[in-house]
């Protein structure tokens, strides 16, 4: 199989990903529940990832580090956890339905007003509207770092100075660019960086997190046991107990953890400007074929990724032909970016999307090239 779907989830793990999974599953008891070494190593495993990731991403303190299973979840407990009745939020048309669904269900069910800043046709944001749409009452901007359907890339540093000077709180979600792009949520004027474990960053799914700026408060939606403080009747108010009740994925914390450590060996500038170079080989073969219609902006810094329609077929029968007749693995369909779809007028049948990662060779990509240039004729 040629694997170009590495934007849904990486395929290709350091060995010591693996390593450390194993490892933990026969050596890790449950954290902060015990005295016993396993128990103690389940600890010292959990905050070192959480040590590591916050020197990864920049966020001030390590107990800041809240894990979850997957972006999502981050986002959801976020997004619930800080708004309110009365509250106006900004997101914008690039969004996935990790932020999308949990935003119109408070608007439908909890008097939180929303706005969406608009895309255009190539699907670039309008950072105009931020000030346009703001009102009294807006309370905070939640937005991702790069579209999952054509790479864009949100200017999340002016976004993080836009709320600065207005007072918001800014929810990010980067699922599409850790551990590929830099992220520094204290320069970056970010409050609440929600992550996961298993695209760029190259550990196991099941992992994930947000990293939360000390001072901000987050109500918990999960209640439970955390191991300490026993006999309150509450939740405990300290990070990250606070938003972890229930046993953790000490296991895939593992993983996450020796991926991390390859992602500072290897670089993420490395990392990048290869699927960066891997990306502009295929679309470089692509944008000339008769009937292939590119999505998004190339012509600045964007995740490795590229969404295009073949002709008039139907994307999902695309895919399935790749796959089939090609061996090759891409997302076909509407990505969970409804908004993104309708910016770029592919609301109704949708795209091919084409995503790439350092483990993909030039001989795949020219394999891709090869296989949309058939389908063509
Ligand atoms: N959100 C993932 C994607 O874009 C799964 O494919």
């Amino acid at each position: 199989m040629i694997y170009l779907d590495s934007a849904a989830t990486a395929l290709w793990r350091p060995p010591q990903v693996v390593q450390a999974v194993t490892a933990a599953m026969t050596s890790l008891g449950n954290a902060s529940r015990g005295v016993h070494g396993g128990s103690l190593a389940a600890d010292r495993t959990i905050y070192g990832a959480r040590e590591k990731l916050a020197r990864f991403f920049g966020c001030p303190r390590p107990d800041h580090v809240v894990f979850t299973c997957n972006v999502t979840e981050a986002l959801n407990i976020a997004i619930h956890g800080l708004l309110g009745p009365g509250d106006h939020v900004l997101s914008t048309d690039l969004e996935h339905n990790s932020v999308l669904r949990p935003l119109y269900r408070l608007e439908k069910d909890c008097g939180v007003a929303v706005d969406f800043v608009p895309a255009d046709r190539l699907g670039r944001l309008d950072y105009g509207a931020f000030g346009r749409l703001l009102r009294p009452e807006t309370r905070a901007i939640v937005c991702t770092h790069a579209s999952n359907l054509t790479g864009e890339l949100v200017d999340i540093a002016w976004i993080g100075r836009f709320a600065r000077e207005h007072g918001l709180l800014l929810v990010v979600d980067a699922a599409q660019t850790a551990g590929v792009f830099p992220i520094d949520m204290t320069a970056m004027g970010i409050d609440v960086l929600c992550f996961t474990g298993h695209k760029g960053l190259l550990g196991p799914q099941g992992t994930g997190g947000l990293c939360v700026r000390p001072g901000v408060k987050i109500r918990p939606w999960k209640v439970g046991g955390t191991g300490v403080q026993t006999y309150s009747p509450v939740q405990p108010a300290e990070y990250p107990v606070c938003l972890e009740a229930g046993t953790l994925n000490s296991h895939g914390i593992a993983g996450l953890s020796a991926a991390l450590d390859f992602l500072e060996e290897t670089g993420i500038d490395a990392i990048r400007t290869r699927e960066r170079a891997l990306m502009e080989r295929f679309y470089g073969g692509v944008r000339d074929i008769p009937g292939v219609t590119i999505y998004g902006d190339f012509s600045r810094e964007k995740a490795a990724v590229v969404a295009l329609n073949l002709g008039e077929e139907d994307a999902g029968a695309v895919a399935d032909a790749l796959f089939e007749e090609y061996g090759i693995a891409v997302r076909a369909g509407g990505h969970c970016a409804p908004r993104m779809h309708r910016a770029l007028g592919t609301g109704e049948r949708g795209a091919v999307r084409f995503s790439f990662s350092r483990a993909n060779t030039e001989e795949e990509i020219d394999a891709a090239v090869r296989a949309l240039e058939e389908l063509s004729r």
